[in-house]
């Protein structure tokens, strides 16, 4: 391993010490005609973004990337490769964390390590007038050497877990040979391996959680996913609720 990330050829690697944000990078290379496969690292961030308009703390140590891609589909189909990414980013992490380490998911978009978040996922696209998908930018930061305080839902790092002095190069290079892996089973197979690989390391399948949408809060077993990603909860008198974009808490109150 050197400094410089060695990526499988599918990738144009663009480098960067600095940037406001690899996503807003990654739609500026877009309209500079940016393909599939263009890949922005930087070692920091200036205005980093998380979902939901939060912010995305982002001094050195960490890594900020955005992948863009053109994949062939509708935009509900390409949401489904945010949890492509997660599962990369999980079978990533494996060989860098010490033995019996937990990496699980937290719907949609979280990657937790011994339930605390370390990584987020940040899916931007833009639809064509045909309906179909014409770029997505999936950007992912994972906390390796150090987690910001003060979250709503804890954060951690691979170093505060235990997990020595993880490479930042490493966990991109993991990532990226992982993330094509999941890509292309995705294009082949379709959502359905990825959705049941995804469950088996789904944080709190079975218990108790809070979705907060705009006009209600609902309570109710978190039951998993469906077909297309979207959350299934169950509410008390036995009605199924799905949820396509919220926040989730466990437990019984948001808090
Ligand atoms: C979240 O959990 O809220 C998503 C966080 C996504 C952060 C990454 S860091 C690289 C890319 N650039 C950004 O500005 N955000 C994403």
């Amino acid at each position: 391993m050197t400094d410089t990330p060695q990526l499988p050829p599918a990738y144009r690697l663009v480098a960067l010490d600095e940037i406001d944000s690899t996503n807003d990078e990654a739609k500026r290379l877009i309209g500079q005609g940016a393909g599939d496969g263009t890949l922005v690292w930087a070692r920091a961030q200036l205005r980093g973004r998380g979902r939901r308009g939060r912010e995305w703390v982002s001094p050195p140590g960490n890594l900020y990337c955005s992948v863009i891609l053109r994949p062939e589909c509708t935009p509900a189909q390409a949401a489904q490769l945010s949890f492509a990414a997660a599962l990369a980013l999980a079978d990533g992490l494996s060989p860098l964390v010490p033995p019996h380490s937990q990496i699980t998911f937290k719907w949609p978009n979280d990657v937790l390590f011994n339930e605390k978040k370390v990584a987020g996922i940040l899916l931007e696209s833009s639809t064509a007038e045909s309906g179909r998908v014409d770029w997505l930018v999936l950007g992912l930061g994972v906390n390796v050497a150090s987690s910001p305080a003060d979250t709503a839902f804890p954060a951690t790092s691979l170093h505060e877990e235990g997990s020595g002095p993880v490479a930042v190069v490493e966990v991109l290079e993991n990532f990226s040979r992982h993330l094509l892996t999941q890509i292309n089973r995705w294009r082949d197979d379709g959502f359905a391996p990825i959705r049941e690989k995804w469950l088996r390391r789904a944080a709190g399948v079975g218990e108790e959680v809070t979705v907060v949408l705009e006009s209600e809060t609902l309570t109710g077993e978190f039951v998993g996913i469906d077909e297309t990603g979207a959350l299934i909860i169950g509410l008390a008198g036995g009605e199924r609720r799905t949820v396509t974009s919220s926040d989730v808490f466990f437990g019984p109150r948001a808090p």
